[in-house]
């Protein structure tokens, strides 16, 4: 298998870890290379569940390496929960999980900062995950107080730069939000014991990636979140505060982008959001609420329901553009089994003028409705069907039509959420 990246086309959620979970079985290394523990991937095997929100979703394929990149922002109790519940599981991470010496973590500031940020009633209401990924980022970035993995090995600089970085940020939780400030020493205690159970998987994972490609092993790259929520490219300030994109597996894990082979967008066949923000396809009313029952679309990691809509066309097409995409997998299609109609964007109408593609400007995106195209349903089970051409007529006009407007083939489609419940196009 050619070194490939599977990333989300929407806004997250598409379904990515089963799509990855699927495709580990051609590669040798999965690797996460953004995001953090607002993450929520679901892997299905046998009647196994595993909700993932720092640990790549290939780690159940038990020969298998797993790398946490050093684009990711590690929170270590998140970590080792998922280590310590896969090994009740009966799925050992040793010798075969490898994380980022580079990657910043999440400290219980960064989580404090991100739920009195969002209830506060100044600025900008996001709805995020509160995994205090936008304050962790904030940090790396700002460069005075970011605490990286390579950090928590040293007990002493540890402390150091804890002590200094809790006193200005309980200042900032008391006085500007008016929020309980947080324990200095429980913290370090806590972060130091973390590095010790943490060290034994620690290393330079750009060096250990580039050496597995040159010795020709099968890498995946494995995004988080999806191209809406790119903080360049998606719908901000409505965003996560990493880049989603293509780019970022080649940043986040120290890989150069002429390594990159195949780009895969995850695409559900309809559109779901979480968390605030534009979304002009969304059904709201019986409606909306029909298809969340449907897909069971509530949040993996927050519980929080779904927002669903029709598919998408013109966000898909800029997923294919802003990412390269060489493919779309498409997932969630035995969703839409019992539907009698179906609808598709295919484009937007704005005042007066038809746009096919995805507005950058939000003050143009809130002017945008959708152009519909309308499909009758199959309406029948698609769930046990394994190859292609065994798709109802219907069903496969459906998923031509979706690769049609995203301007990609559809490589894959799932009908399940089990890793056999997958129909490969090529
Ligand atoms: P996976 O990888 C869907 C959304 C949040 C919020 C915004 C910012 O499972 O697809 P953040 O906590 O990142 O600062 O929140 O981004 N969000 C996701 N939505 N799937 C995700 O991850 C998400 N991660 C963050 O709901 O709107
Ligand atoms: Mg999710």
């Amino acid at each position: 298998m050619p070194t490939k990246i599977a990333l989300g086309a929407q806004w997250g959620d598409e379904g990515k870890a089963k799509i990855v979970d699927y495709l580990t079985l051609e590669a040798d290394i999965v690797v996460r290379y953004q995001g953090g523990a607002n993450a929520g991937h679901t892997v299905k095997v046998d009647d196994t569940e595993f909700v993932f929100h720092m640990i790549p979703s290939g780690i159940m394929h038990e020969e298998k390496a797993c790398v946490v990149g050093n684009g990711v922002v590690v929170d270590p109790e998140a970590l080792l929960g998922e280590i310590a519940e896969l090994g009740e599981k009966g799925f050992s991470c040793e010798g075969r999980l490898f994380i980022s010496q580079s990657a910043h973590l999440v400290m219980p500031y960064h989580k404090a900062l991100d739920k009195a940020g969002e209830e506060s009633k100044t600025g900008v209401t996001i709805g995020t995950t509160g995994r205090g990924i936008g304050p962790a980022y904030r940090d790396k970035v700002e460069r005075t107080f970011g605490v990286r993995v390579m950090d928590l090995l040293d007990p002493n600089t540890l402390g150091e730069k804890l002590r200094s970085a809790i006193r200005a940020k309980n200042e900032i939780l008391n006085k500007i939000y008016g929020a309980e400030e947080l324990d200095e020493s429980a913290i370090i205690d806590d972060y130091i014991a973390y590095g010790e159970r943490m060290r034994p998987y620690v290393r330079d994972i750009s060096l250990y990636i580039n050496e597995e490609i040159d010795k020709g092993r099968n890498v995946l790259f494995e995004g988080a979140q999806g191209t809406l929520l790119d903080v360049d490219h998606g719908t901000y300030p409505y965003v996560t505060s990493s880049n989603t994109t293509a780019g970022a597996a080649c940043t986040g894990s120290g890989v150069g982008p002429t390594r990159i082979d195949e780009v895969i967008g995850v695409t559900k066949a309809y559109t779901t959001r979480v968390g605030n923000g534009p979304f002009p396809t969304e059904m709201l009313g019986d409606e909306g609420d029909h298809l969340r029952q449907l897909g069971n679309e509530f949040g993996a990691t927050t519980g929080r329901p779904r927002r669903c809509g029709w598919f998408d066309g013109p966000i898909v097409r800029a997923a294919t553009r802003i990412n390269g995409l060489t493919s779309i997998a498409l997932t969630r299609l035995d969703t839409l089994d019992t539907l009698g109609n179906l609808k598709v964007c295919v484009a937007y109408e704005c005042e007066g003028q038809t746009l096919q593609q995805f507005p950058s400007d939000p003050r143009v995106l809130e002017k945008c409705k959708p152009i519909y195209e309308e499909f009758e349903g199959w309406q029948e089970p698609t769930h046990e069907i394994r190859r292609y051409e065994d798709l109802p007529a219907k069903a496969r006009a459906y998923v031509d039509r979706i690769a049609d407007l995203s301007h990609a083939p559809a490589s894959i489609v799932s009908v399940g959420p089990e890793r056999d419940a997958t129909i490969r196009v090529d």
